[in-house]
């Protein structure tokens, strides 16, 4: 039997390089190696407010970036998360063995719930209101904003029963997911220890040169969905001039050769993200453009992101919504006799009639 993989990507913001060239490119790797089940995790969208219009756009848009991206749903499974309500049912159970303080440690939520803001109202002895304030992580000196909603908080349980529910074995992921993997494992060790042997411990698979992309305008941060700046990212629906515009503009490190090295962020980030795209090493890149400029590298840095994009693009528009449903349907079909299996399970072990 083959090793399953498992992984998904949110349907929220702007799916950028970074997505790509972190997980999705990963997958098409490995998807003749594995049993592969790739979901659309809408579920996990919604911890942070959707509007709802967005939010189904959004949901077939990742699908037909996961089939342009060369993803092939005879080879897979390619579903929507929420079609399957397993996930949300073995969550409950986790939550019943996750502790507060696994929660409490994740990075992600840490960062997430810093970024969304609170609205303060100060009121007046009559209740009048005097004053509205938005304050953002920084006002609240980059305390846990106390008003987050729990799924925000839960989000690890959810990201841990659909990783849990199909045996996986390796979840091809970012470095920014390593920690969620980390607690699935805790949790999969915790249940099996009180119930029994139910789960496979899963494993995360990452590229090294592509689990962490990190943002054109900033290399000390992740090239991120969510980004104020359009700057920070290439979207994967980027037009040619945008994508020449966004490469111009992205910052350099001092100094004027091409180095592949810690001290200089920046063009590391702009190396790694041509030789994942033209299939180089990144020594090979450099050795490239020896005795060149950033302003050559930067050109051809341009070139190379459309030549991938160009294709990508093609696929991605002519696929129509009603064909994507469809393969998403399917896919559905395709795992549920997995999580309704590995549910049963669950609940025999617990004893839950
Ligand atoms: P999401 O939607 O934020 O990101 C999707 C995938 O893209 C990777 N990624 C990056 N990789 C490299 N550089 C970057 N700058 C970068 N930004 C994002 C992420 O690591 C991820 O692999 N919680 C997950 C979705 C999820 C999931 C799962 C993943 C839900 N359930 C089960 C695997 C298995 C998330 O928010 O990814």
């Amino acid at each position: 039997m083959n090793k399953k993989i498992f992984s998904g990507v949110q349907p929220s913001g702007n799916l950028h390089i970074g997505n790509y060239l972190g997980a999705i490119k990963n997958w098409v790797e490995l998807q003749d190696k594995y049993d592969s089940v790739f979901c659309v995790v809408d579920l996990h969208a919604i911890t942070t407010p959707q509007d709802p219009e967005e939010l189904r756009k959004k949901t077939i848009e990742v699908a037909k970036i996961y089939l342009a991206a060369g993803i092939d749903p005879e080879k897979c499974a390619i579903f929507i998360q929420s079609h399957i309500p397993e996930h949300t049912e073995l969550t409950w159970i986790l939550n019943t063995i996750i502790r507060m303080s696994d929660l409490s440690r994740m990075t992600q939520f840490k960062d997430k719930s810093r970024a969304i803001s609170a609205k303060a109202v100060h009121k007046n002895s009559k209740g009048e209101i005097i004053e509205e304030k938005v304050m953002t992580g920084e006002l609240l000196g980059g305390r846990t904003n106390k008003n987050i909603n729990v799924g925000l908080f839960d989000y690890p349980a959810l990201m841990a029963a659909d990783i849990l529910l199909y045996d996986t074995e390796v979840v091809p992921v970012g470095e920014d997911q390593l920690q969620h993997i980390e607690l699935t494992r805790v949790l999969a060790k915790r249940f099996n220890q009180k119930f029994g042997e139910t789960f496979k411990i899963p494993e995360a698979g990452v590229v090294k040169e592509g689990m962490r992309i990190m943002g054109l305008d900033d290399p000390t941060k992740k090239m991120s969905k969510s980004a104020t700046s359009e700057y920070n990212y290439i979207g994967l629906t980027d037009d040619a001039d945008t994508v020449r515009n966004k490469i111009k503009k992205a910052v350099t490190d001092s100094g004027s050769e091409i180095k592949y090295t810690d001290d200089k962020p920046a063009l590391k980030n702009l190396i790694n993200i041509y030789s994942l795209l033209d299939d180089k090493k990144p020594e090979e890149v450099v050795e490239k453009y020896k005795g060149k400029g950033y302003a050559d590298f930067k050109n051809d840095l341009a070139e190379v992101i459309i030549k991938f994009l160009e294709p990508f693009q093609e696929k991605f528009n002519s696929l129509s919504d009603d064909e994507v449903l469809g393969i998403l349907k399917k896919g559905a079909e395709k795992v549920r006799p997995m999580a309704e299996a590995k549910m049963k399970e669950v609940k025999e072990k617990m004893g839950l009639i």
